[in-house]
């Protein structure tokens, strides 16, 4: 559906921004592999963790969804049943590559498949580790899903250095570890998210430069009660939204400050973003606070490279918009990652902003640009990927004049009342 958007004269009001999809999608899967009834306050309810909930829902195990609360009857790492039918992670990166891990040891056989975004996304990276850990697991020609994951002898544990600085990839290892024989080690030399070894209470050490978590095989997973905090990267849409419209005053209450999230943060404090953190405390493992955001006039003389890459992965399309409406060079190198999310993310942040007038220059592995005075409003795409319309819907009501916005509603992926919550703050 096509969404037309207006500039926006002021941002005001206070928002809570749904819970954390990253979180939400481990507690569910967390909470399936556990022993006894697992309640999650505060998940997403949005397609993307839906997708997890189903596939677990398919795999035998009971569970209740209120407004206020996710029950999950865990019936420990070999509680799942056989699926009638071939499970459909949908949209979710997460949900295939996280539960080919748990998939991986049980003694059934199973197929995952996605919709056509995720059916182009690369799965060796996950396939490769699993199946040196004796997984037996197979996609297409082309490394791509649907995957057909048969029953192993047994899986055995071993030491894996990340290729690639991925939170889905070690949590699929780190869940298959839980099946292996001995001590399955990850090594990360850019730490990317940690929420899958906080939620399992998993150690991790460093040495020489790297971070290396650890799992024990047949370590038993409790079930537990999990407080979601609202999703930063969620929050990253109106905190640049705040900053780039005049007149703005938002509060974001009750956002997840995980410091392996919050790297734009602080990116856009050094382009001059006036950020104010309050009221900061831990819920249930994760640090949390609320956020204070006033009109800034923001500078985008920046370079974004190296290891922030991973911590920012998700916020870079909204960075370019936050640096679209600023003077200054901008730069992002190293993030070839982005071309292998929900969409190809450079090709299409860059498509976007040349719509906008900005002369951008495209690499392999990332952009750069110059702003200027003359931005025009425009008709994007988000090709399908909820953070590309976000991003530019954001965009669009910084813009002077009429923009649209094509397949506005994939928002519904990870913030389904995005639209209203961002017209509400117009208003
Ligand atoms: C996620 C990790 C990131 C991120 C994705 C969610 C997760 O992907 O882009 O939105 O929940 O582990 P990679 O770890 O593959 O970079």
């Amino acid at each position: 559906m096509d969404k037309t958007l207006i500039t926006a004269h002021h941002l005001r009001g206070e928002l809570n921004v749904p819970g954390d999809k990253s979180i939400s999608h481990r507690a569910v899967m967390i909470g399936s592999i556990g022993e006894g009834t697992s309640e999650i306050d505060g998940f997403l309810n949005a397609a993307d963790p839906r997708s997890t909930l189903e596939c677990i829902r398919a795999l035998g195990i009971e569970t209740t969804l209120t407004s206020q609360t996710l029950r999950i009857i865990g019936r420990g790492l070999h509680g799942y049943h056989k699926p009638d039918a071939m499970l459909d992670a949908g949209n979710s990166g997460t949900t295939m590559r996280l539960l080919s891990g748990i998939l991986s040891g049980q003694r059934f056989p199973s197929q995952i498949t996605g919709d056509q975004y995720l059916l182009r996304r690369p799965m060796k990276r996950i396939i490769d580790p699993l199946t040196e850990m004796g997984a037996q697991i197979v996609g297409t020609d082309k490394f791509t899903a649907p995957l057909k994951i048969f029953p192993s002898d047994r899986l055995h544990a071993i030491t894996y250095e990340l290729p690639v600085p991925s939170a889905q990839v070690k949590s699929a290892i780190l869940f298959a570890g839980l099946y292996a024989e001995g001590l399955t080690r990850v090594e990360e030399s850019q730490p990317s998210r940690d929420h899958t070894e906080r939620m399992l209470g998993l150690s991790s050490t460093s040495s020489h430069g790297k971070k290396i978590v650890a799992v024990e095989g047949g370590r038993r997973v409790e079930a537990s009660r999990f407080f979601i905090p609202g999703d930063p990267s969620s929050a990253a849409f109106f905190i640049v939204a705040a900053l780039i419209v005049p007149n703005s005053e938002v509060l974001i209450r009750n956002v997840g400050l995980n410091p392996s999230r919050t790297g734009f943060l602080e990116t856009l404090r050094a382009m001059g973003g006036n950020i104010r953190m309050e009221n900061e405390r831990s819920i249930g493992g994760e640090p949390v606070g609320d956020i204070l955001v006033t009109t800034s006039a923001l500078h985008s003389d920046i370079v974004l490279k190296g290891s922030v890459i991973p911590n920012i992965i998700d916020e870079i399309p909204i960075l370019a918009v936050a640096a679209a409406f600023a003077p200054g060079r901008f730069e992002v190198r190293d993030a070839f990652e982005l071309r292998n999310k929900e969409c190809d993310r450079i090709g299409a942040v860059c498509e976007n902003l040349l719509l906008m007038g900005i002369d951008v220059e495209e690499f392999d592995d990332g952009f750069a640009f110059e702003s200027n005075n003359n931005l025009i409003p425009s008709h994007f795409d988000s090709f399908g990927d909820h953070r590309i319309a976000m991003a530019f819907g954001v965009a669009a009501i910084g813009l002077p004049g009429e923009s649209t916005l094509r397949e506005s509603e994939c928002v519904g992926i990870s913030f389904p009342t995005f639209w209203d919550v961002l017209h509400t703050l117009a208003n």
